[in-house]
């Protein structure tokens, strides 16, 4: 079982209620979301065409891709058409101003 880590990815601070960030965090660049004090973490890049989907409109719990509209729920990464089309999601916690995120092990190496 790969083992898992926690990585901070922001202060909370950074990141205004109802916005995205896009943040570089070992090789991976991931959107993460803030609505109220809820933080969500997904694959920054659209499945469509590799939209940045950090850069898109959030309404409530969803995010539109800026590219071409396709839009996605934060909480589990599903595309609204097509709901088992997922961009991959990860856990996110807060603690104290930090935003962290638990990325999974990729095995050896
Ligand atoms: S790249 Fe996201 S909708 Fe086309």
């Amino acid at each position: 079982m790969p083992l898992s880590r926690i990585v901070k990815v922001a202060d909370a601070k950074e990141i205004e209620d109802g916005k995205g960030k896009i943040v570089r965090v070992e090789g991976l660049m991931l959107a993460i979301f803030r609505i109220k004090d809820e933080f969500f973490a997904l694959d920054n890049s659209c499945l469509h065409r590799g939209g940045p989907l950090g850069e898109g409109e959030l309404e409530g719990y969803n995010v539109t891709c800026p590219w071409h509209g396709w839009t996605y729920d934060v909480r589990t990464g599903s595309f609204e058409v097509i709901p088992p089309l997922q961009v991959r999601t990860y856990p996110v916690r807060r603690e104290g101003e930090s935003v962290l995120v638990e990325l999974e092990g990729s095995g050896s190496g």
